[in-house]
């Protein structure tokens, strides 16, 4: 029986670990972490973290084929195939600082592997880390290796938060890196084969290690442009009169665009978008590419504006002053968990709209940072509304903000 092991319980391990253990019921998978409340929790019947059918996947395999322990020396010993998931923050200190991932829980990991192996390995990087990581990881493993061979491969995770398990049923690709040597290319074939339980092999692209290194951090740059592209065409919207919803379904329908990821909002959010493009800036500069740097840079001073110019609208309209005024935020999280609008407050609140402007102080505002409220059903009951991209009421343009 092949053996897995996890480093690191949390969005990305934990997860992806479960999704395997249920589709491979020959492999045993055990994720390890040292935080022993977040084991605790894996262990228990609140789950650290919620992804919808997350704990469906759980409860089929716990226990049978899937552990949660913090006993991180014992399980890595044992396994084949260990999964490095550890976090990797943006560094707060030093050579870098604001800019390089911090890769410090990522080398103890890698020491401690060398540490206790008694077993050669296929040592895994799940979590998203720099290009040319495993040129490092690979030196700290051969450095203290006793004799024992370890071969570093680059699985890149793609899955979204809230669209977890989905992602990960039916990923778009998995991708795969290693070294392009016949030790290299069977590490490679071990860890297709875990995949190719349930993901089609057209699907499982293989590549060296620096391609799948660094896909990651494209993949993310990418998909945080389109959205810093429409977010600053709702800019020009606003100061033209064109609709940005209508703007982006016109482009969207075009095949070499696509519709997906143009939705224009308040600006990107969530733990990997800035800390990865970031990352990217910083690679850039240390290989001699400013421009290139400047460029991915300005995804990120894009979304910076953008978050800006929403604030300013509403201070600008509330006649620049918002001291002593209340004001409400709904929806706080990073993102909405799904597209699935059923169930949700909002409903309850846009159909309550009339209660709470009868009990506003007027004039009343909405700001609408997602484009989700009905504009007309709202300016109707007397609201002064702004929706991003959209054509803006008198009172705004009255009211110009400066960003
Ligand atoms: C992202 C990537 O999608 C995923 O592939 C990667 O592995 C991790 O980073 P995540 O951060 O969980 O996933 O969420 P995502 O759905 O990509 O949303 C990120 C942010 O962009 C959210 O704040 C979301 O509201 C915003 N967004 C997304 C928009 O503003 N407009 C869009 O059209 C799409
Ligand atoms: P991600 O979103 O990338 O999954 P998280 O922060 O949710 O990141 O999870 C990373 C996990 O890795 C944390 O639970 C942390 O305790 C764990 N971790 C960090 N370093 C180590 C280590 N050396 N050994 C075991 N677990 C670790």
């Amino acid at each position: 029986m092949v053996k897995i092991c996890c480093i690191g319980a949390g969005y990305v391990g934990g997860p992806t670990m479960a999704v395997i253990a249920l589709k491979c019921p020959d492999i045993e998978v055990a994720v390890v972490d040292i935080s022993v409340p977040r084991i605790t929790a894996w262990n228990s019947d609140q789950l650290p973290i919620y992804e919808p059918g997350l704990e469906d996947v759980v409860k089929q395999c716990r226990g049978k084929n899937l552990f949660f322990s913090t006993d991180v020396e014992k399980h890595v010993r044992e396994a084949d195939i260990v999964f490095v998931s550890v976090n990797t923050p943006t560094k707060t200190r030093g050579l870098g600082a604001g800019k390089a991932a911090d890769l410090t829980y990522w080398e103890s990991a890698a020491r401690m592997i060398a540490d206790v192996s008694k077993s050669d390995k296929i040592v895994v990087e799940k979590s998203t880390v720099p290009v040319k990581t495993a040129e490092a990881i690979e030196k700290i493993l051969t450095h203290n290796s006793k004799g024992i061979n370890f071969q570093i491969l680059s699985n890149p995770e793609f899955l979204a938060e809230g669209t977890a398990i989905e992602d990960l049923f039916k990923p778009d690709r998995v991708l795969i890196g290693g070294r392009e040597t016949p030790a290299g290319q069977k590490a490679i074939k071990t860890l297709k084969d875990v995949y190719a339980h349930w993901v089609p092999e057209e699907n499982i692209i293989t590549t060296n290690l620096w391609s799948a290194e660094l896909s990651k951090l494209a993949a993310n740059a990418f998909l945080a442009q389109r959205i810093s592209s429409v977010n600053a065409m709702s800019a020009l919207c606003e100061a033209t009169g064109a609709n940005v919803n209508e703007v982006s379904y016109a482009i969207g329908k075009d095949t070499r665009i696509g519709s997906k990821f143009l939705n224009p909002s308040v600006g990107f959010g969530g733990s990997c978008f800035q800390k990865d493009i970031l990352n990217l800036v910083y690679i850039c500069e240390c290989n001699g590419l400013p421009e290139v740097a400047e460029y991915w840079r300005q995804v990120i001073k894009i979304n910076d504006y953008q978050k800006s110019r929403f604030v300013n609208r509403v201070v600008a309209s509330m006649f620049n002053t918002v001291s002593n005024k209340k004001i409400a935020v709904l929806g706080f999280a990073f993102k909405k968990d799904t597209g699935d609008t059923r169930e949700t407050p909002a409903i309850d609140v846009c159909k309550d709209f009339q209660k709470i402007y009868d009990n506003m102080q007027k004039p009343a505002f909405v700001f609408d940072g997602r484009n989700i409220v009905d504009v007309e059903k709202l300016r109707n009951i007397g609201f002064i509304v702004y929706s991003i991209g959209k054509p803006l009421d008198a009172w705004l343009k009255d009211m110009p903000a400066v960003a």
